[in-house]
């Protein structure tokens, strides 16, 4: 079965550099965006010296989207609303997943307040209605990622409005060796928004670096 084009918008950070990693490895085809071209081709070669036989390719954000099935934003907040602006007509009819989780950069120990709600739902109120917005791997270390010999050591949370393509996210999850559940409605993605600056405190207070959720006493249905 033909897999799903994946495109990593800022995947030239480690989270989304690393997400790839993992997709690549499972036979994903992968597209690297990024604001400049020829930084995207960058981490595209280097990700196919990490993955040989994989197919990664780099391009700007905007023709990433357009090439892809399906579409993940691994920006920083900042970087959410400026980046949707530009793609957002080419999302419609896909899936966007987001692992953005919204920091304050002078205190990234400390759950902002979020007027606005959730940034997942903020995204969902600027791409529109004909992109399904799911929120996943907010919690997810990339030095987890980027380490080819690492299981993954957490849970994912899903959320988002459509069953369906919550599904289709745990099952992506599940290629890159992930562990993931629905979490529920998309208005839900503030709780593992909220998790990461808890997780980054952790971390700190305990000299790690990959301190995660895990999800107990639930039995994930047979595959
Ligand atoms: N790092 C982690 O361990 C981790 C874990 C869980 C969740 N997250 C979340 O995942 C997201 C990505 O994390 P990261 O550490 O990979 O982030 P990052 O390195 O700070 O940024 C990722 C990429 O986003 C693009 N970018 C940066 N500022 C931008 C802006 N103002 N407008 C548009 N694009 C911009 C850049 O790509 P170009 O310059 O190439 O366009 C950059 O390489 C963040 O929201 C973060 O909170 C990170």
């Amino acid at each position: 079965m033909t897999k799903e084009t994946i495109a990593i918008l800022g995947g030239t950070g480690p989270e989304g550099a690393g997400l790839a990693m993992r997709w690549a490895a499972a036979g994903y085809p992968i597209l690297i965006g990024s604001r400049d071209a020829a930084r995207a081709e960058a981490t595209a070669a280097d990700l196919r010296s990490k993955v040989p036989g994989a197919t990664i390719d780099g391009a700007v954000n905007r023709e990433a989207t357009e090439k892809a099935d399906l579409v993940v934003l691994t920006t920083p907040y900042a970087g959410q609303a400026p980046t949707l602006a530009d793609v957002a007509p080419a999302l419609q009819g896909k899936i966007l997943v987001t692992a953005v989780v919204p920091l304050d950069p002078a205190a990234k120990r400390r759950v902002p307040n979020m007027p606005g709600g959730p940034a997942a739902v903020q995204a969902q109120q600027q791409v529109g209605e004909g992109v399904r917005v799911v929120a996943a791997f907010q919690n997810v270390g990339a030095h987890q990622l980027q380490d080819p010999n690492a299981e993954v050591d957490c849970d994912v949370l899903v959320c988002g409005d459509d069953r369906a393509a919550k599904d289709a996210v745990i099952a992506l999850a599940e290629a890159g060796g992930m562990r993931a559940w629905d979490a529920g409605g998309l208005a839900n993605a503030l709780i593992p928004e909220g998790l990461t600056p808890v997780l980054i405190n952790i971390n700190i207070r305990y000299k790690s670096k990959g301190a995660g959720v895990r999800i107990s006493n639930v039995n994930p249905p047979a595959a």
